[in-house]
């Protein structure tokens, strides 16, 4: 039997519906990536676009902070919470100018920050990138000694290691409502500084060392209304000073 060019029309688009999407995935990068070995990352470094955002691994398992924090705390909050952000962005940008080759977490929260028709991008994608940072910013049997370069800075700028904990819990439990204390750097300078909901100090010119989430969901199932509580715990024995470090520019 002979092909009429109806039938070879059809066999055509039956070939590019089943090649296309292959093709779409093999081009993927699969969203939030690390570039450094060994979990660390630079700030200006976690995201990269694809077809969707993707929410990166935890750094370690979801009992590996305990005692300090629950893995039913990390399970409702990295499983739930932050998943929620990163799911809720990917709706919010589909067929935007956000989803497009290139565009990165960071992109889109410098270009989304203080417009008001943007605010639900924003907020979510601050929140998906806060996140992956928080995660780093934490490690088991953290605390300790800041390696040497991040110890000279936090001394140049604060005196002590031990004052600049006391800021950075100060701003954390200071903090109205929900937000984050952050360990920045500000030109030459290490800052303390606190920002409310999804703010993120990036979208103010600084360069991000480390975080504290101080939402109610980081800490409520272990420790209720003891927010002080918490954050001196995790300043004694989870900070990771190595990824602040790594964090140095
Ligand atoms: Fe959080």
């Amino acid at each position: 039997m002979g092909y009429s060019i109806n039938n070879i029309k059809k066999t055509a688009v039956l070939s590019l519906a089943i090649l296309l999407p292959w093709l779409a995935y093999a081009e993927q990068s699969h969203g939030v990536t690390d570039e450094k070995e060994g979990g660390t990352m630079k700030s200006d470094t976690i995201t990269r676009n694809a077809a969707a955002y993707a929410l990166p691994p935890l750094p370690y398992t979801e009992n590996a902070l305990e005692p300090v924090i629950s893995a039913k705390t990390i399970g409702f909050h990295y499983g739930k919470h932050h998943k929620g952000y990163v799911d809720n962005l990917n709706k919010l940008v589909e067929g935007t100018v956000f989803s497009g080759p290139g565009m990165t977490l960071e992109k889109i929260m410098t270009e989304t920050a203080g417009k008001a028709d943007k605010a639900a991008i924003f907020n979510n994608a601050a929140q998906a990138w806060n996140h992956a940072f928080y995660w780093k910013s934490l490690v088991p049997n953290g605390g300790s000694e800041p390696p040497a370069e991040l110890k000279k800075k936090i001394e140049a700028s604060f005196g002590t290691v031990e004052a600049c904990k006391k800021e950075l819990a100060d701003a954390a439990t200071s903090q109205f409502g929900s937000g984050w204390a952050w360990l920045v750097q500000d030109g030459a300078a290490l800052k303390v500084v606190k920002t409310s909901n999804a703010d993120t100090p990036i979208t103010k010119g600084m360069n991000p060392l480390l975080a504290i989430d101080v939402w109610e969901h980081a800490y409520y199932l272990d420790y209720q209304n003891r927010r002080a509580d918490h954050v001196n715990s995790v300043l004694d024995k989870l900070i990771n000073w190595k990824f602040a470090a790594d964090n140095l520019k």
